[in-house]
């Protein structure tokens, strides 16, 4: 399967071979992780948006069947991911999770993300910031993807204490991992603004930025129509703020697309707007951006848009870019009208009145 996104900065679509709405039936089977925190709310918001558009859209059935992982699930089991339930993400035809408080596992043991990206074999989470008419933003409008490589780099996982004074971590860059996630840069930017930038530290990390960039170009090559610069991270942070429209695809190793991309996002409106997926050659699951948010759990006002764009972005994996259209159209027009907003948009919607605003927001674009 092809995931892809469009040129228009407006909807992601997908290359790959679309149902059209109406269509005889068309099933997928979704492997679901809810995971800890708010991921089980924002992620229960995701599958209630995703019925309602099913219903809108017949011949399209979603068929979901719930794993539980996560610190929550640890605790109680000692399993961090369990053979059984990579087995049955393997299985499925995409994978929805939520969040998972991997701070909270404890050191040596692994943690449940890491294991997804492993297990299911990603090469790299592309992760869009993109402003919406009516939220309110800090800085200039934006419209970027960050293709973070996610499987190596300093979230390797190779750690150790050096007495008791010393720790290291090691920083692992592999012409592999990185030809694999420049790949879907350049393909992502084919369907964009047709720009790559590739963000290093040249001047601190020598040997393995050096390594980085030498596999980035070799695929820049390839993709004669493509323009392509570096920039190193720092600045790319800076000028994410002061010129986003210098940027189209960002291309980053581990950690600092993991930061990027949370700097991308709040220049957005923040990270209850940010989806992601993460693609490999096989099998790709979809989250939010953000994490369990532990100091809301509970609380019953996350925001689900993030998880609700994930969702969006599952369907065009899936083909089904005629429906994540519709849900992405209603999750413009919820933001546009600025009726109803969580807290971290600046109002006072609970999480489910958020997506009880989107799913009549998909009832109107269906009508309109
Ligand atoms: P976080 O993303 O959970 O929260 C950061 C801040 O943003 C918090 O103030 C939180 O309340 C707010 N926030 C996040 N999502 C929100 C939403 N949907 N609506 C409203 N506000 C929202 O990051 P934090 O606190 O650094 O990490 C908490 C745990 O999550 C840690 O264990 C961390 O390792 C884990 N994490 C997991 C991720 C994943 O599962 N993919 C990604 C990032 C962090
Ligand atoms: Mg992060």
């Amino acid at each position: 399967m092809t995931y892809a996104s469009s040129q228009d900065p407006e909807i992601m679509r997908s290359i790959s071979a679309s149902a059209a709405v109406g269509d005889p039936l068309r099933e997928y089977s979704i492997a679901v992780v809810p995971g800890d925190g708010i991921g089980g709310e924002v992620i229960l918001a995701a599958q209630q948006v995703l019925d309602a558009a099913c219903e809108l859209n017949g011949g399209l059935i979603l068929r979901y069947c719930n794993h539980f992982v996560g610190f929550e699930h640890y605790q109680k089991t000692g399993d961090v991911l369990p053979y059984s339930v990579l087995k049955s993400l393997q299985t499925a035809d995409a994978v929805l999770v939520g969040a998972m408080d991997v701070a909270a596992f404890p050191s040596g043991v692994g943690d449940p993300l890491e294991g997804l990206r492993k297990g299911l074999d990603v090469s790299a989470s592309i992760r869009r910031s993109k402003s919406y008419r009516g939220v309110e933003i800090p800085a200039l409008p934006i419209d970027v993807l960050v293709v973070r490589e996610v499987t190596e780099g300093l979230y390797s996982g190779v750690e150790y204490a050096a007495g008791q004074d010393a720790a290291s971590a090691v920083r692992i860059i592999t012409r592999e991992a990185t030809t694999r996630a420049a790949k879907i840069a350049f393909d992502q930017a084919m369907m964009r603004k047709k720009k790559v930038t590739a963000v290093h530290k040249l001047g601190a990390l020598k040997i393995s930025d050096r390594l980085f960039l030498d596999a980035v170009e070799t695929i820049a090559k390839d993709y004669p129509n493509v323009a392509y610069e570096t920039r190193n991270v720092d600045a790319c942070a800076m000028e994410l703020i002061q010129k986003p429209d210098d940027y189209d695809v960002i291309l980053a190793s581990n950690s600092f697309g993991d930061i990027l991309s949370d700097v991308a996002a709040a220049l957005a409106g923040g990270l209850g707007l940010a989806p992601s997926g993460c693609i490999g050659p096989d099998y790709a699951y979809f989250e939010p951006v953000h994490g369990s948010a532990p100091d809301i759990a509970g609380a019953g006002i996350a925001n689900p848009i993030a998880a609700i764009l994930s969702a969006a972005l599952m369907l065009r994996y899936l083909g089904e870019s005629a429906v994540a259209d519709l849900i992405d159209s209603a999750v413009s027009m919820t933001l546009a009208a600025g009726e109803i907003r969580t807290g971290d948009l600046g109002g006072a919607a609970s999480c489910a009145e958020m997506t009880s605003a989107v799913i009549h927001a998909i009832r109107q674009v269906n009508h309109g």
